[in-house]
């Protein structure tokens, strides 16, 4: 029968069998799956196992410094590299979606490789691909129908030479939460909403500046903020908020403004292929608005999303 005990010990004894001494490179993301693969693995190989941790400068706000230390917590072998300056110049004058992510995907690689290369005598690349992965890179980004092209899967170049390995690859996303609960997965990540790859550049419509990505942390975080003061956090699949690429008229005191938009976004789904928009309460809603407008500089409306997916999308982009 399976249960994550029998899981972790079986992949385990599995993983030490296969790997043996070698030397393991892995990407961690902040997010529950890469975070429970490099668990697994350093149960399995210890010091073996080397972690990479990049900041895209897409991040959430303090996200990268507070996870960061969250995984040397939990003793794993990580460095962390702050890329932010370099995505940022690459994204420098993109507005066209698929080109964002094309882009944060190379220069992901890029970052990788390089970092992947100054670790002696690697031989495996491990990633944190899970079951339904494995499927929706099959069905929705085939060679014939891409909708959007997740990096996830298979973005990492043959030319690395190394070998592959999946230690999760045949879980379902409830099963990776409840083995990293097994192995000590700290609640901050383990309950974590989903986050894209590409991060708030697919939340920022139009261009990417670094005061736009600014703009949208701060912003986001009063919303994801008063989702868990209010207790509402766990009962969302996901949420987060979409800086709009226009302004719109306001007033405060007797001036006139002319300001951003944003639009917060929150959903409830199983998988992500379908979503229904969450009817968080007017009052919560209430306050968050007034909260952001009257703490952030530079917003003046606050919409929220009452969407559902499909049609609409869970990002925007
Ligand atoms: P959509 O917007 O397609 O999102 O309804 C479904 C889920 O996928 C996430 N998402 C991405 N994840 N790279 C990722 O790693 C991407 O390019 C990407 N685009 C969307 C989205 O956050 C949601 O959870």
């Amino acid at each position: 029968d399976w249960s994550p005990a029998s899981f972790v010990a079986a992949t385990v004894e599995e993983l030490r069998n296969t790997l043996g001494n070698d030397k393991v490179v892995l990407g961690l993301s902040g997010g529950v799956d890469s975070s429970v693969a490099a668990l697994l693995l350093h149960k399995a190989i210890g010091p073996n196992l080397c972690c990479i941790f990049v900041n895209n400068g897409l991040l959430r706000k303090n996200e990268f410094d507070s996870v960061l230390d969250s995984y040397k917590h939990l003793g794993l072998n990580v460095k962390g590299v702050d890329a932010s300056e370099r995505f940022l110049k690459e994204l420098d004058g993109v507005s066209e979606p698929e080109a964002k992510r094309k882009i944060i995907g190379r220069v992901f690689i890029e970052v990788f490789d390089e970092e992947a290369h100054l670790i002696k005598d690697v031989k495996w690349l491990a990633q944190g691909t899970i079951y339904p992965d494995v499927i929706e890179s099959v069905s929705v980004n085939g060679p014939s129908v891409t909708i959007k092209s997740h990096h996830n899967v298979g973005g990492l170049p043959e030319k690395m030479n190394l070998k592959v390995i999946e230690p999760l690859k045949l879980l379902f996303k409830d099963e990776v939460r409840r083995v990293g609960k097994e192995l000590g997965l700290p609640e901050n990540i383990l309950g974590r909403h989903p986050f894209p790859g590409p991060g708030l550049a697919i939340r920022i419509l139009g261009e990417i500046t670094a005061e736009r990505v600014a703009l949208l942390q701060e912003v986001d975080d009063i919303f994801i903020n008063a989702l868990k003061a209010n207790n509402l956090y766990d009962s969302v699949w996901q949420a987060g908020v979409m800086l709009l690429p226009v302004k719109s008229v306001g007033v405060m005191g007797d001036e006139r403004t002319y300001e951003s938009v944003v639009a917060l976004r929150a959903v409830q789904s199983t998988d992500g292929m379908t979503a229904d928009w969450v009817h968080l309460p007017y009052e919560f809603l209430a306050r968050v608005s007034n909260e952001i407008i009257n703490k952030v500089r530079g917003v003046n409306r606050v919409v929220y999303d009452i969407s559902s997916k499909p049609p609409a999308t869970i990002e925007w982009e």
